[in-house]
């Protein structure tokens, strides 16, 4: 990949691609993808704006929408294996499961399962852990968390099993600090949660270096015994694990990945990082409101969810609560669509660059599978598009400090690559809602306010005047630029 910072590491195996030549192509294509987001530039009340917000949540492509409502208008409550009206309901199901594999490049999609968003799939996940956990075990979480990645941990293994929770600390720059997290780590330490990136500063993670250090003590393998009902003990699925094997522990420490920021930023390959569960949401990828949670199937089929008896107690179906909402997943899987369609378009016109032939031979020699190559295609694409963006951003940002804006984190223009382009900043001597309301005013522009539920911004930054302006790739150059011009207006004024 053309990033050789964090974006690589999440980026997967594949090596170089051509970064210039891949953002042109990407910039190329601009009109067409903004054609898929009506709402960039008119809001629900039909009102002019330029929404930079994409970390509180992507906009929604075109074709997610109406694949959603035609999945409302038509599919089955149930579904099924004889009427096509089940087959076709169930049909759903497959394509969400099968489209979030390939985007992950997970080894099978029976590994994927869905929750009603992230924090529910890492709050379900969490507690499948209850019958594993001893005294004496700790885990690690991280302070550029998001809390979705870090309240199901400390409460459930911290607060409800005496579990030790050790945070790890973030680098003045805003990066995560790995001697910290190396010092931390010992031979009890079960689990790290970590964040691909974070939605406060925007910093990317080198996950396959968080998971170097989480395996010093061993490739973590389930317990012996681990996920296999007792004899005797009810109907089949009601069983409970066997007594006594708790606390058996494990040699290494797993790793869960909290990619929901990242998600829509740059490939992610869950293969490449090493890592043991991954989730992201479907909001922050150009779809519905749903969580998606990735697992190595040999834990998940030794782990124990809560499960409703009669559900089916096997993987990935046990960690689904509920009857699933057909057309939530019918929508993530036309957001998968639209990045295929667009990693399609990106490989077609990848074949007239001879820059790009190298890595086009490379590609379809590691992804024979058609739609994973696409999604590669696509996100190596999004990512190297956007760090244009952000180098733009972060020497608008240089030039304002001077008019008393302050960024937070990763700064230096020269180390875009270890940034997704999510900018927290502040201005001297306004608050988070002044900023917020002029740049509505002055600009059209839309950004959140609060404190975004990242631990960075809101246990350890403590400043109440930080605002988040966070791009995507069907924003542009010109889109930095108003934006820019904007906030030098209300430094001065
Ligand atoms: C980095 C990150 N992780 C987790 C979450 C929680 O996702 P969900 O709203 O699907 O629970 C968010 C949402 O803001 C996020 O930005």
């Amino acid at each position: 990949m053309s990033s050789s910072g964090g974006g690589d590491t999440t980026g997967g195996a594949e090596g170089a691609t051509g970064g210039a030549a891949l953002a042109a192509i990407l910039r190329g294509l601009h009109e067409e993808v903004r054609r898929q987001f009506p709402a960039r530039e008119r809001d629900i009340t039909g009102e002019r704006r330029v929404y930079l917000n994409n970390a509180g949540g992507t906009l929604v492509a075109e074709r997610s929408a109406r694949a959603m409502e035609e999945a409302a208008l038509r599919a089955n409550a149930q579904d099924g294996a004889v009427s096509s009206g089940e087959r076709g309901t169930a049909e759903i199901h497959v394509r969400a499961r099968r489209g979030a594999a390939a985007f992950l490049n997970a080894p099978s999609p029976e590994e994927i399962s869905f929750h009603l968003s992230t924090s529910h799939a890492l709050f379900n996940l969490s507690f499948a852990f209850r019958d594993l956990l001893a005294r004496g075990d700790n885990l690690i979480v991280t302070q550029l968390d998001h809390a979705a990645n870090v309240t199901p941990w400390e409460s459930l293994w911290g607060e409800d099993r005496g579990l030790e929770v050790r945070e790890c600390r973030v680098r003045r720059d805003g990066t995560l600090d790995l001697d910290h997290l190396a010092a931390l780590l010992d031979r009890r330490t079960r689990l790290v949660a970590v964040t691909c990136a974070s939605n406060g500063l925007g910093t990317v993670v080198p996950v396959e270096e968080v998971v170097r250090i989480a395996r010093r003590h061993g490739e973590p393998e389930p317990p012996a015994g681990t996920g296999r009902s007792l004899p005797g003990r009810g109907p089949s699925g009601r069983g409970r694990p066997a007594r006594g094997r708790a606390g058996a522990g494990w040699r290494g420490a797993l790793v869960v990945v909290d990619a929901v920021h990242h998600a829509c930023h740059g490939p992610l390959d869950v293969r490449a990082m090493g890592c043991d569960f991954l989730a992201f949401s479907g909001y922050k990828l150009f779809g519905p409101m749903v969580g998606v949670l990735w697992g190595r199937k040999r834990w998940l089929d030794a782990l124990r969810p809560y499960r409703v008896q009669a559900n089916e107690n096997r993987t990935p179906v046990k960690y689904e609560q509920g009857t699933p909402n057909h057309a939530v997943l019918a929508g993530l899987s036309a957001a998968f669509d639209y990045l295929e369609a667009l990693g399609g378009r990106v490989e077609a016109a990848a074949a007239d660059r001879p820059e790009l032939q190298a890595t086009a031979a490379r590609l379809a020699g590691i992804y024979p599978d058609r739609d994973r190559r696409r999604i590669k295609w696509a996100m190596s694409a999004v990512r190297d598009f956007e760090q244009t963006l952000s180098k733009a951003l972060l020497l608008g940002f240089a030039a304002l400090a001077r008019r008393g804006v302050h960024l937070h984190g990763i700064a230096d223009e020269a180390r875009a690559a270890e940034r997704d382009p999510t900018f927290l900043f502040e201005v001297r001597g306004r608050t988070q809602m002044e900023i917020k309301r002029r740049l509505w005013e002055e600009g059209r522009i839309e950004v959140p306010d609060g404190n975004y539920y990242s631990l960075a911004v809101y246990r350890h930054l403590r400043s109440r005047r930080t605002v988040r302006a966070s791009f995507a790739h069907y924003d542009g150059l010109d889109t930095a630029r108003h934006f820019l011009d904007t906030l030098d207006r209300i430094a001065v004024g």
